[in-house]
Order: C-alpha cells, then structure tokens, then sequence
C-alpha cells in the first residue's frame, strides 16, 4: 500500500458548495464513494513494474475524480502531474509538459544511464531515432539537447530514464482529441517502449478518457494490452449514494427528505454528476431561502432546472443550443428512450409508435430520428437495428428537460 499524505487539519465546517462539487474531483476522500475496487486495483498497478494502467468510462461517471484520488493518496516523495491531452497540440508539446512537470530540462539533458541502447549514430553524434535500431547495454554520458528538436516516443522515454524522480502521471481526457493528432499514436509507441524497459524508469502512467476500452483511446496503436490494464467504471450504486448523502447530511447538519434523496438516485442513473449538480442548485437554493435544517420540494425542484441548465453548459455544452430547440415529435421520442430502463430500443418498433402515438406519418417519424441522429442525440446500431442515447449522461438531465417525474414521488413535487 501507499503511504498517505497527511491530511491538513480542517478548522471551518464545509459548505454545500465544498460537498457538492459538480464538474471537480470531491475534496475530500470520504466524499468519493463507491470505488473501493478501482482505489485498490490501481493502486496495486502503480506498485507493479511495467504495468501502466488506462481509466475510461462513460462521459461524467467519475474518471478524473478516482484518478486525481490516486494521485492524492502517493506519497511526497513522488511527484505527480496531470495533463489534459486536449490542451496541447501535440505529442511533442505534451512531452514537453510531463518534463516540465518533472522537472526535466529538455534543453541541455545530461544524463549517466545504463541502458539498453536503441540508438543509431549518425555524422558522428549520438541522435535518438526509431527506426534502423541497434542493440547494445552500455553505460553512457548522453547530450540530448532537444530545445529545437521534436521530442519523439524514444527520446522521451530517454528523458525519463535520465530522471530519477518517481512519478505518476496523469494523462487525461485522450479521447477528446482531434483526429489528425500524433499523440494516440506516439503514446502507444511510448507506452509499450516504457513497459519494455520498466527497469529503468522511475515513473508511473495513468492514462484515462471516455470510452469502453484502450482501443477507443488509442485507435488500433496500442499493439499489446498486457501491460496497459483496463479500469472501466461502472455507474455507481444506490448504496453509494447513500452513503455520500448520509456524510454531506452529517457535515452539513441539514437533512434531505428521503423521497428527494429516492427520486435523485433514482434519476441520477448511477451518474454521480447528476447528484451534484441537482444538489449543488438545491443547496444554494435553500441557503437563499431559509436557515431551516431541511430542504423541501421547492429547493429540489428548482435545483433541478438549474442542474438542467448548468449541465447544458458544461458536460453536456456539445447539445446546448439544441436541446431548447427540439421539436414535439423529437421530443416525443427522446422520452420514449429515457422514460423506461433499458439503454437499446428496437427501431423499427419505436418509429412506429412515435408516429402512431402522435398521430403522423412513419416517413415524418422517420425524419424525426435522422434529426436526433444528426445532432448526435441517439445512435443507431445496425447489427441488432437498436436506437439508443450516445451519451448516457443525457438520461437524467433529459429527463428534466421533459418534466419526467420519478416514481415513487407525490404528484405534488412539480405541481403548482
Ligand atoms: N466516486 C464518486 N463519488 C462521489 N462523487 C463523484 C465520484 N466520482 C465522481 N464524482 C463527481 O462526479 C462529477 C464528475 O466526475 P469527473 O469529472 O471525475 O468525471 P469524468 O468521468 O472524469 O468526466 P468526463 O467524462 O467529462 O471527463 C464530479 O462532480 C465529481 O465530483
Ligand atoms: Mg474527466
């Protein structure tokens, strides 16, 4: 096991909006709950050599949360770094914010390393290449000197291996890249050149994004998954929920009615965003209105409007503009998928009833979907001819959007 950081000592109570975080890692580590697993799954990867583990899940279900947790929990004797691969431009620029981080100079990098060589010489200098490699274990005084150069899989693999600093770091959101980037490529090559010489190298990668497996993070690249295993979060449970409302209930020392607290885990689908946003709204609305020790329908329902607004802001800004522009029919639609459990729904059996239930053609039903297709609201899946939404998190926040109410409630919640 790790050693942990000694927590600083809290002086002031926390506020609801200290608690209910929406869009940041919980502060505190009894604020995450639910991935005891994944805690120990990942942490037992940073401790074996070679492995360099991928986190991925769906949009919102808590990636970066369990990530930013680990790297919390190291020890101060490791540096850590977390860099968000959408905000570089490139391989070389991400390379050179790791060394940045790790306080690598990659401008003049003199290192002593025993290694085994993959180089190539050429006019007389010692240059990093990929291809045309020769083997040989030497011990070598290397000038890498990369300030102008492009930085290269090998030749960060180099800096790194010159670096005694023990690290973790965090690359994140590698699904959010544009489709000409090198980097899925180049750090494939990286991952599997670090496996290779685990030896050597001092740090540790996590690597994590939306998406199923390693395979949507790093296209066809990444050649073996041995060393890479995957960490696929799954929604939370109503337990977990539970038990992040009893400690917020604790801190706060306000209660939320239990058929609110029902109606949230009901709705959230095991997306933890969904219950920090509604709550966050629902808590600053009750500040506002009444130093009372409990939250009432009208904090929640308006802390659900709010939630549906911020969301549409933030994770969900991709549909921000035309969400309040859905026409009846698609909307009739979209309820459809988010009103009953299941994820996939037959298409041919859903047109039909979206057209008999409002009364117009299949064609004009039809034209309904592609729309929604279009604006990348559902997907369409050929081989079982299934509609279903392409992001998960639009369930609960569409749900608001059209006034579904949760079972279980008094019809009272949204009247008046
Ligand atoms: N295990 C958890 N317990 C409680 N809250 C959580 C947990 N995991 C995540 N959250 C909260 O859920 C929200 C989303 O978390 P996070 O940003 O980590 O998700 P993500 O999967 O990285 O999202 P994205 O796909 O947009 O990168 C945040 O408000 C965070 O505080
Ligand atoms: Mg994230």
């Amino acid at each position: 096991m790790l050693a942990k950081k000694d927590e600083t000592e809290r002086i002031e109570p926390m506020e609801y909006y200290d608690i209910f975080t929406p869009g940041a890692p919980p502060k505190e580590r009894r604020f995450l709950v639910g991935r005891k697993e994944e805690i120990e799954r990942l942490e037992t990867y940073l401790l074996s050599p070679g492995i360099h583990p991928i986190v991925v899940g769906p949009r919102g279900i808590g990636k970066t949360s369990l990530v930013q947790q680990i790297l919390d929990e190291q020890d101060r004797s490791v540096v850590t770094a977390q860099i968000e691969a959408n905000t570089v431009s490139n391989f070389d620029e991400l390379a050179r914010c790791i060394c940045d981080d790790l306080g690598i100079d990659v401008h003049n990098v003199s290192s002593t390393s025993h290694e085994m060589e993959e180089t190539m010489q050429a006019k007389g200098k010692l240059v990093v290449a990929e291809g045309q490699l020769q083997h040989k274990e030497k011990t070598t005084e290397q000038m890498i000197g990369l300030s102008g150069k492009e930085i290269s899989p090998q030749s960060l693999k180099r800096l790194l291996i010159s670096s005694n600093t023990n690290a973790v770091i965090s690359l994140d959101e590698l699904d959010d890249l544009p489709g000409e980037s090198d980097i899925p490529v180049k750090l494939a090559k990286l991952a599997k050149s670090l496996s290779n010489q685990s030896k050597w190298i001092n740090q540790k990668f996590v690597f994590s994004g939306i998406g199923r497996d390693a395979h949507t993070l790093f296209g066809g690249h990444l050649s073996s998954q041995r060393n890479h295993p995957v960490i696929f979060l799954d929604p939370l449970k109503k337990n977990d929920f539970m038990a992040f409302f009893s400690a917020a209930e604790e801190e706060l020392g306000i209660s939320i009615p239990s058929p609110i607290k029902n109606e949230i885990i009901q709705d959230a689908d095991g997306f933890p965003y969904y219950m920090h946003q509604v709550c966050f709204h629902m808590f600053l609305c009750h500040s506002k209105q009444s130093p009372s020790a409990i939250v009432t329908d009208y904090h929640y329902t308006e802390g659900k409007n709010k939630a549906f607004e911020d969301a549409f802001s933030h994770y969900l800004r991709k549909y921000k503009y035309s969400v309040y522009r859905l026409s009846d029919l698609q909307k009739s639609i979209l309820r459809e998928i988010v009103v009953p459990k299941k994820r996939h729904h037959n298409y041919f059996e859903l047109e039909k009833k979206v057209a008999r239930i409002n009364n117009v053609s299949v064609k004009e039903a039809k034209k309904a979907f592609r729309k929604l297709m279009d604006s990348e609201y559902i997907q369409y899946r050929k081989s079982d001819d299934t509609i279903s939404l392409n992001d998960a998190l639009l369930k609960p926040f569409l749900r608001i959007k059209l006034n579904i109410r949760g079972t279980g409630r008094q019809a009272s919640l949204f009247d008046g």
